[in-house]
């Protein structure tokens, strides 16, 4: 009985893992064919890596977690760059560049909370301007240490992984 019990709630449980599964993949295939610069595997890898969007159910689902999921990824290398900033860890010249994109990565914060909002109001035109808006960010903060003879971005890399963080919401509104 308990054996039973346990091997329906498995079965379940299975199930709803293998519906989200195909959720993202379809999902991430769709928003890859739509904006060319977001990678089908990076948006697959991602998405799985994140635990709300893993379970969600819908498309509007997987845009609520793909936007909270993009805030925080954007707040982890804030804190990052916050981190070096401390630490003084930087050539001369560098603080200015590193304090602009401690400032970028917050009005991004600001703005993916709006279009989350945007969202629950089911303004998905609304909530595209944000994540666009979010979206300048990591190449505003790069832009800063391209001016004057400044040591290379210690964040490049981090800043291209949130660029594409940031695509996949900005693609999926464009499917709701
Ligand atoms: C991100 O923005 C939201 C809303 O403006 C705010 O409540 C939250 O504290 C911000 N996150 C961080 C880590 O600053």
């Amino acid at each position: 009985m308990n054996f039973l019990v346990s091997l329906v709630m498995y079965s379940l449980l299975l199930n709803d893992f293998t519906s989200a599964q195909t959720l993202i993949q379809d999902s991430c295939k769709k928003a890859a064919a739509i904006n060319l610069q977001l990678k089908y595997d990076f948006c697959v890898n991602s998405l799985t890596q994140d635990p709300e969007s893993k379970t969600a159910t819908t498309l509007e689902g997987l845009v609520f977690a793909s936007t909270k999921n993009a805030a925080a990824k954007i707040m982890d290398v804030k804190r990052f760059v916050e981190q070096i900033l401390k630490a003084k860890k930087y050539g001369p010249g560098m603080e200015a560049a590193l304090s602009t994109c401690v400032e970028l990565y917050d009005e991004a914060n600001g703005s993916l909370n709006t279009a989350f909002s945007s969202v629950q109001s089911h303004d998905y035109n609304t909530a595209n301007v944000y994540i666009s808006a979010a979206l300048d960010a990591p190449d505003n903060c790069e832009d800063g240490f391209k001016e004057g003879k400044l040591e290379k971005s210690p964040v490049t890399n981090k800043n291209n992984i949130l660029l594409q963080t940031i695509l996949i919401p900005l693609a999926f509104t464009n499917m709701l």
